[in-house]
């Protein structure tokens, strides 16, 4: 198993992100810092995180290189659109105080639910991001919680995008969108890896954690992994942030990612692309 994937332009990401969804801005830069200490090389954070500015301090403040560390942020639903879109990735950077970043994200699809002319504003923040990759800011560019439905528009642009981050977890996979995706070249990362906390009482992957001598959390990662998603797991205890990495040292057999394949629906964020009222 590679400790990166690489993505359909070539850059290289490393195949664990670290989360930090619900991250306060005041624990950010401690949080991301120890992480990155402890082998992390991948942050995932959001402008609607509000934690740019500790997430970035984090980054700074490891020691790391900057080119070892791959940082992903997201354009919030505010700001759609080409000239929105470029004025957030300003707000962004300048909070992050970073150079570049190496993933940008449409952090939600517009939806028919809310605009009549969703597929346009789409394609015109999704034009936003053309050009800042164009201009050498950001050096891959993706959505997220985007469906084929809209996806099928920005295939037809010159860029295709190069991730799609989905919520994905035990029961809750979202398969169809994940092999259109992995089959059209996009790769597939996992938000909320661990439902959030809501899988980790769940017999069956308590059974498999205790059948491989590993966490129940790592067997979540692990499974990601092993479905060719790159999982972002957040945590802000050290010794889950450790353990959340601790997952290159064995292989969930054939058989069981079937059966964790097939779990029905444990919980979930409930958000469906098209129906969220944000
Ligand atoms: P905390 O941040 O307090 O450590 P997800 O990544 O699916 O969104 O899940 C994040 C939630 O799961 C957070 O509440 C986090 O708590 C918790 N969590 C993260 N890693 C682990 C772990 N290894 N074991 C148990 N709970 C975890």
């Amino acid at each position: 198993m590679n400790n990166h994937f690489i993505l359909n332009n070539g850059v290289e990401i490393p195949s664990i992100g670290y989360g930090t969804w619900q991250t306060p801005q005041e624990k950010a830069a401690d949080c991301v810092a120890y992480a990155i200490e402890k082998g992390y090389r991948h942050i995932d954070t959001a402008a609607c995180y509000e934690n740019e500015v500790g997430v970035g301090k984090g980054v700074r403040d490891s020691g790391i290189d900057r080119r070892e560390i791959f940082v992903t942020s997201k354009v919030w639903n505010t700001h759609r659109g080409y000239q929105k879109t470029l004025a957030a990735f300003e707000k962004t950077m300048n909070d992050l105080a970073l150079d570049y970043l190496d993933l940008y994200l449409i952090h939600w699809p517009a939806s028919f639910s809310q605009y009549e002319n969703w597929e346009e504003i789409n394609l015109e923040t999704w034009r936003a991001l053309i050009e800042l990759y164009r201009a050498g800011k950001v050096r891959a560019i993706g959505v997220s919680n985007f469906l084929p439905s809209h996806l099928a528009a920005l295939m037809q642009t010159e860029i295709k995008p190069m991730v799609n981050q989905i919520e994905f977890h035990p029961g809750f996979m979202q398969s169809e969108v994940a092999k259109y995706c992995q089959s059209n070249g996009i790769t597939v990362e996992a938000w909320s890896p661990l439902g959030t906390g809501r899988v980790l009482e769940n017999a069956v992957l308590k059974e498999l954690a205790d059948k491989y001598g590993k966490f129940v959390a790592q067997i979540c990662i692990r499974w990601c992994l092993q479905n060719d998603v790159i999982p972002l797991p957040k945590s802000v205890t050290p010794k889950r942030i450790v353990e959340n990495l601790d997952v290159y040292d064995f292989e969930i057999s054939k058989d069981d990612i079937k059966l964790i394949n097939a779990l029905p629906y444990i919980g979930g964020s409930g958000l469906h692309p098209d129906k969220v009222r944000f």
